[in-house]
């Protein structure tokens, strides 16, 4: 869960280049274990932009050092919100979309916050 976290933050940081707080995670998918010495893989993208939050998937993969097989150990959907440098909430750049899988993406994220929102009504 930690490294989730921090590979939400770096992936946040770098559309922001800003400090950014995790606001919560969710959809956190145990798909399988992970064996003693395997090395975990970890790749975050940022699926959309709201206002100062944004959402991070990051993908975790176990990787068996000896034959170079990987399997996917845990999928998790991150919100991480932008933070001016006064510890202030603050507004993070839009995100630009080039391609018709980052917009489903980015629909798929929408309607994942939708349902973040009315939980916490
Ligand atoms: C996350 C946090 C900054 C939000 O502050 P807030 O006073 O609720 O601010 P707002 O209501 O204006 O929300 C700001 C944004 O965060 C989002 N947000 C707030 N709580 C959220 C939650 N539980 N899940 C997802 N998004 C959340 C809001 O939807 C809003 O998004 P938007 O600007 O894109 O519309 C605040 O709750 C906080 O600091 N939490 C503690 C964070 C922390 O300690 N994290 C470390 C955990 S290991």
């Amino acid at each position: 869960m930690a490294l989730v976290d921090k590979c939400a933050a770096i992936v946040a940081m770098r559309h922001t280049r800003s400090e950014v707080v995790t606001a919560s995670v969710d959809s956190v998918d145990f798909r399988s274990g992970v064996r003693v010495g395997n090395i975990l893989v970890l790749n975050g993208r940022l699926n959309a932009v709201f206002r100062s939050s944004m959402e991070v998937e990051i993908e975790v993969h176990s990787e068996d050092p000896l034959t170079g097989d990987r399997h996917l150990t845990t999928r998790a959907f991150v919100t991480m919100v932008a933070m001016a440098a006064d510890g202030r909430i603050a507004p993070a750049p839009q995100l630009a979309f080039a391609t018709h899988d980052e917009r489903e993406r980015a629909a798929a994220a929408e309607t994942r916050r939708r349902e973040r929102i009315a939980r916490r009504a």
